[in-house]
This record gives structure tokens, C-alpha cells and sequence, in this order.
């Protein structure tokens, strides 16, 4: 066994716990806005609208109004807000912390029965450096899992494992704090206690591979699913069923090292899932972790809806700066916890 290889410097490590410690502060979680543009062209096509440059500006542009951090697709992180600013500078200047996706989306895992891996390995020192240049301070890699009879299979587990590992060093490496996302995914009929199983049996391995990695694990966000049925299971659970099968599963696998747990939201409608967190937050175990939301569509769905409904309101996209429209984040009725609250609601 050698020894301790020292894999960042001191310096590097209380700059990652300080982005950490800011992303993770009370009230604050992640609006996960970083769709591909082809990942966009279906929810324009949802709504009716044409998936055109001017429309996804737009889009953009509301949801770099919100109080949250955001997290980015490259091709937005370059793009001007209203009054010429790029968006990264704007959600800085409302003290919010931005990230970028930095994976190149998912592919084949060559010699297996349809199992995947996420490329963007090649070149992402680079990457990262020149994001970090231009002012991003985390960043987020998905690697996708599908439970099936026999799925995951163990070589889908460890390889995804290992590409979050090298991506979660690389990144640390160049001053980003990686948001580690080994998502499992709701389709299929399987029960909570299995996928109970498989979340704890792929968490155990990402952090194995963090550990092989030297990765320093105070300076990584999680972003796990939730322990939930298939979309298909036939048996129903009540909330508090799903956070203690959640919190459990942490409890077995993720060290208290690791500051923050933001949950992505998979699928869940925006009730479910800010149901769903609030339980998980009060539930009645040790959780040494902060826990918050990374939400993609259970943040954007309504105000998307809206949006669909209201296509004459784009014009709003030629006014002034004060003119701007701007997305707000309504508490739910049954979302207790703090100043947290989720869902994005759409003002012109
Ligand atoms: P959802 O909240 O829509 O699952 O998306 C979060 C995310 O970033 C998945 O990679």
C-alpha cells in the first residue's frame, strides 16, 4: 500500500469545501437547466414551440432569473442575458454559484446487453480549466442505470463508478467541485426495497472508486435518486416509507465526509418531489449530509406549461433589462422545511 498521494493541494481543498459551503447553504439548492439543445427540442415540441435559437435564448433567460444556482449546457454558459451580460455573470451577481455539464451524454458500453457509460473523458482537464477561467464552480456528470432482473449488472456498476471517479478528480483538480450522479432510473415495475438494493449497491461502488480515485470527498456533491418504486410498480408507499428507504440507503453507503446530498428529481411530478424531499429531511434518522433538491423537470414543468399557453409573451424577450420576465420559486403548501421551497412559477 503506498502512501497518501497527495492528489490535491490544501489551497485546492478549502476552495472546493467554500463553493461546497455555498452551494449547500440553508435555502439554496440547484435548478439543473442544462439540457442539450436536442434534449430541449421535446420539451418545446411538448408545448408547441419551435425549437429555434431565439426560443431557447429565451428560455434562458427566465431561468437565469431564479434565486438558486443553476447548473448549464455549455452552449447557454457562453451566451449574453438581456443588457449584454453573460448569464454565469448574472446569476453571480444574485450571489447564486453556477455550474456546467461537462459530460458528452451517454453510449453504448461496448460488449454488454444494452448497458451504458457517459463519454467526455478525453480533453476534460482542459475543459475544466477553461471553465474554471470563465468563472464555474461546479459542474455535473450523469451516468444513467436501469434496474432490470438482472440489471445493473456489476460491470455497468463499476465501470460508471470509475468515470465518475476520474471525472470527480480531474474536476477537483482544476478548482470545479463535481457533482457526482450515479442516477438510477424509475422505469420498470420493480418494488422500493429493490431499488433500495441497487441504489445502495451503486453508491457503495461510487464511493469505492472516489476513494481509489483520491478524490476529496468534502469538496463532491451527490446526486443521487431517490429510493422510489418503478413507474410501473403496482404497489403504492406513502412519503415517509420513501425517505426512510432513502435515508437508509445513504446511511449504508455515503460517509459523512460529504457535505451535500442534492437529489435530482427523475421524473417525479413537482408535488411528488417536493413532497417527497420534505420528508426526507424530516425524517427521523442521522443525516450528517445537507440535503437539497437539483431539479431539472420538476422545477421547469410548470413554468414551461405557462409558457406553452402564453406564446404571446414572448415579445417580453425584446424589452428592457426592468422589463425582463423572471421565474419564482412558490412554496408548496406542504413544504415546511426552512426557507426552502421549490416549484418555479412563470411571471411576465
Ligand atoms: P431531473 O430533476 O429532471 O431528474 O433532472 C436532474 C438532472 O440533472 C438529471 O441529470
Amino acid at each position: 500500500m503506498p502512501y497518501p498521494y497527495p492528489a490535491i493541494t490544501p489551497e485546492q481543498k478549502k476552495e472546493l469545501s467554500d463553493i461546497v459551503n455555498q452551494i449547500v447553504a440553508p435555502g439554496k439548492g440547484i435548478l439543473a437547466a442544462d439540457e442539450s439543445t436536442r434534449s430541449i427540442a421535446k420539451w418545446m415540441q411538448s408545448i408547441s414551440t419551435e425549437n429555434k435559437e431565439e426560443n431557447r435564448h429565451f428560455y434562458c433567460q427566465l431561468l437565469s432569473t431564479v434565486d438558486d444556482h443553476v447548473n448549464l449546457f455549455h452552449k447557454m454558459f457562453y451566451q449574453k442575458a438581456h443588457g449584454g451580460r453573460p448569464f454565469p455573470q448574472v446569476i453571480k451577481s444574485k450571489g447564486g454559484v453556477f455550474g456546467i455539464k461537462v459530460d458528452k451524454g451517454m453510449v453504448p458500453l461496448a460488449g454488454t446487453n444494452g448497458k451504458t457509460t457517459t463519454q467526455g473523458l478525453d480533453g476534460l482537464s482542459e475543459c475544466c480549466a477553461q471553465y474554471k477561467k470563465d468563472r464555474a464552480d461546479f459542474a455535473k456528470r450523469c451516468c444513467v442505470l436501469k434496474i432490470g432482473e438482472h440489471t445493473p449488472s456489476v460491470l455497468a456498476i463499476m465501470e460508471n463508478a470509475n468515470v465518475l471517479a476520474c471525472y470527480a478528480i480531474v474536476c477537483q483538480q482544476n478548482g470545479i467541485v463535481p457533482t457526482v450522479e450515479p442516477e438510477i432510473l424509475p422505469d420498470g415495475d420493480h418494488d422500493l426495497k429493490r431499488c433500495q438494493y441497487v441504489t445502495e449497491k451503486v453508491l457503495a461502488a461510487v464511493y469505492k472508486a472516489l476513494s481509489d480515485h483520491h478524490v476529496y470527498l468534502e469538496g463532491t456533491l451527490l446526486k443521487p435518486n431517490m429510493v422510489t418504486p418503478g413507474h410501473a410498480c403496482t404497489q403504492k408507499y406513502s412519503n415517509e416509507e420513501i425517505a426512510m428507504a432513502t435515508i437508509t440507503e445513504l446511511h449504508c453507503t455515503v460517509p459523512p465526509a460529504v457535505s451535500g446530498v442534492t437529489f435530482l428529481s427523475g421524473g417525479q411530478s413537482e408535488e411528488e418531489a417536493s413532497i417527497n424531499l420534505n420528508a426526507i429531511i424530516k425524517c427521523p434518522l442521522l443525516k450528517p449530509w445537507v440535503l437539497t433538491f437539483s431539479y431539472g423537470r420538476a422545477l421547469q414543468a410548470s413554468a414551461l406549461k405557462v409558457w406553452g399557453r402564453k406564446k404571446e409573451n414572448l415579445k417580453v424577450h425584446q424589452v428592457s433589462p426592468g422589463q425582463q420576465p423572471c421565474l419564482s420559486r412558490k412554496v408548496h403548501p406542504k413544504w415546511s422545511v426552512g426557507s426552502r421551497s421549490q416549484r418555479i412559477s412563470l411571471h411576465f
